[in-house]
């Protein structure tokens, strides 16, 4: 009763993805405790999903999330009832993650200058989808032990590009896997 409450909850924060978020047979492979980080919750629709499947697992996980928080003025079309001011942006984020006490926030633009702690178990990356943007973030993460990545897909090359050459630049036995859903790729690296 409670676990299909807090799906609801989930399924009804606003989200660039309308559909579940695939997280489960990624959280059953992991650790039983660890350290994930997110870059780019915007409302917490990923982020609460991460933390609801770590609890239904069993699973005792911090889950550090990373947002500009600046709004979104202008969505691409058909996505118009996503745009949100910076103002709402931030408290309706709190909001949808209220009750969560292991998960913690940081209202940043990351950048490569950004400084913050970087020894995590899991990276889960959802910021923008170019081939710099993807590029910087996974060489800034190369030491995390799986690195999660949205929209690996024919619809975002450059996310794609990005992946694949960063993983075939890992120097240590590795993996990837291509969680397919819908119409979206989401890539998997492991750290053998
Ligand atoms: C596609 S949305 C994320 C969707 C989200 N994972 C969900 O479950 O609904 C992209 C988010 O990344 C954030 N973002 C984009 N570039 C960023 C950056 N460099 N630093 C921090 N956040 C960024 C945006 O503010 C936006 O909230």
């Amino acid at each position: 009763m409670y676990i299909r409450l807090m799906n609801n909850i989930i399924k009804n924060i606003p989200s660039f993805w309308p559909h579940d978020w695939p997280f489960n047979d990624i959280v059953k492979r992991l650790p039983d405790t660890g350290r994930l980080l997110e870059i780019g919750p915007y409302l917490g629709k990923s982020t609460a999903t991460w933390a609801q499947e770590f609890q239904q697992n069993g699973k005792d996980w911090q889950i550090h999330t990373i947002d500009a928080f600046e709004g979104i003025k202008k969505a691409w079309p058909g996505m118009e009832h996503l745009q949100i001011t910076e103002e709402e942006h931030l408290e309706k984020f709190k909001s949808n993650i209220s009750g969560w006490d292991n998960i913690t926030w940081e209202k940043t633009r990351w950048t490569p200058e950004y400084k913050g702690f970087r020894e995590y178990d899991v990276l889960f990356y959802d910021g923008l989808h170019d081939y710099e943007s993807v590029n910087k973030v996974l060489e800034h993460y190369i030491n995390v032990e799986c690195i999660v990545v949205d929209d690996y897909d024919i619809q975002h090359e450059g996310t794609m590009q990005a992946v694949d050459e960063f993983y075939n630049s890992l120097p240590w036995p590795k993996e990837i896997e291509q969680i397919n859903i819908e119409d979206k790729g989401i890539a998997v690296i492991w750290r053998k």
